[in-house]
């Protein structure tokens, strides 16, 4: 994988550091709270599994998997759960947890999604956001990082499932895009 790597964006030292920082941010705002953390599988497992580690509160965690309709490059905005919650969340303080916000559109669904379900709040915590790619007007109220428009990999985030277990955030050479 080393010799794919065109440039490491995010080393692991930051992203430890920011995931730490994120942490404290939460655990103060949800003290007392019924906090739930929502993961999007799978891009989430890496950032999830840290970020709860530094969240010192009793919490509880549940997954969905989601595929969004349309080409691989253009998404619909139309969003297809393929996994849902497991237990009822009425009166629950969820936090989403992202690996990252392109256009918005996913998470836009899942919010408003969330919402209808009877959670006492919804609120987006996501390791990375690429600002010029959005489209739905979405609110991301913890934010790890702001990146540019390069297509991304490594700490939960792949290319044709790949590099996921890279600990660091890079972009790859431009011929393993193109193969
Ligand atoms: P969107 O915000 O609805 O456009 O979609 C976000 C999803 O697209 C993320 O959860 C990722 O699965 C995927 N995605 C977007 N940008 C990247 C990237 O740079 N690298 C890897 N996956 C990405
Ligand atoms: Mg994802």
């Amino acid at each position: 994988m080393k010799n794919d790597i065109l440039e490491i964006l995010i080393t692991e030292n930051e992203l430890k550091g920011k995931i730490k920082e994120l942490g404290e941010i939460i655990t103060k705002d949800y003290k007392g709270k019924d906090i739930m953390l929502i993961g999007v599988l799978k891009g989430c497992v890496l950032f999830l599994s840290d970020l709860a580690r530094e969240i010192k509160l009793p919490l509880s965690m549940d997954f969905m998997v989601v595929s969004s309709y349309g080409t691989s490059t253009k998404s619909s905005g139309v969003v297809r759960i393929i996994k849902d919650l497991e237990k009822d969340i009425t009166g629950k303080d969820i936090l989403i947890v992202e690996d990252i916000v392109d256009t918005g559109l996913t998470l836009n669904y899942l919010v408003d999604y969330l919402k209808s379900r009877n959670a006492s709040s919804v609120k987006v915590c996501t390791l990375l956001e690429k600002p010029d790619r959005r489209i739905a007007n979405v609110k991301m109220d913890y934010v790890g990082f702001h990146i540019p428009d390069k297509f991304v990999v490594g700490y939960g985030l792949d290319y044709n499932e790949i590099y996921r277990n890279l600990p660091f955030v890079c972009v790859l050479k431009p011929e393993i895009y193109s193969n």
